[in-house]
């Protein structure tokens, strides 16, 4: 008895909860109590596959490219050589894959939020999970601005 009264209690807390729970709109209503189903998370090969719609996850959404800006990109070349190069060879394997060709297998915002948020995306991104699986290496958050990870990515296009 006494326990099915708690739950007795407890479902009419609920009911109470969810009545006056915050926001009375519509809108909010259904993002709390219908949230999108989650996609299931795509496998390291589904996601190379698709990797033109890969964008990563961190800061950058979205970022036009037009001509290449040799400035810009020896700026980035600095950056590289002095943050990346203990892992990163430009064309060969090192602790990390070589930056060479990688605008053919990655997109520029992909690139970026991987230089800008490492750990989450060897976390969570499907490529970054697959890249750490490969290399048994989480790849080092080098700190870098956006302005800054934005060069060393100009500096990628010209490899
Ligand atoms: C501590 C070693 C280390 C440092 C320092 C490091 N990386 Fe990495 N990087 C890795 C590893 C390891 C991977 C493979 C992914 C993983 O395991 O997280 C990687 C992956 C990458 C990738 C994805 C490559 C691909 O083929 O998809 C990019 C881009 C990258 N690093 C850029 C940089 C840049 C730019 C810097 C300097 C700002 C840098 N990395 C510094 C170790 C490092």
């Amino acid at each position: 008895m006494k326990s099915k009264g708690s739950i007795f209690l407890a479902v009419v807390l609920f009911a109470l909860m969810s009545a006056c729970g915050g926001g009375s709109g519509e809108k909010e209503k259904k993002g709390k109590f219908a949230p999108p189903p989650k996609a299931k998370p795509m496998t390291y090969e589904e996601a190379k596959a698709d990797w033109k719609n890969q964008k990563g996850l961190g800061p950058v959404k979205s970022i036009d490219l037009g001509e290449v800006e040799s400035e810009l990109a020896k700026k980035g070349e600095k950056i590289y050589v002095l943050k990346c190069t203990a892992c990163h060879a430009p064309d060969k394997e090192k602790l990390g894959p070589a930056p060479k060709g990688i605008m053919d297998r990655r997109t520029p915002e992909w690139v970026m939020n991987m230089i800008l948020n490492p750990e989450e995306m060897a976390m969570k991104d499907p490529i970054g999970r697959g890249l750490l699986m490969k290399y048994n290496t989480v790849m080092a958050n080098q700190g870098l601005t956006e302005e800054d990870a934005r060069a060393v990515l100009e500096y990628f296009r010209t490899l």
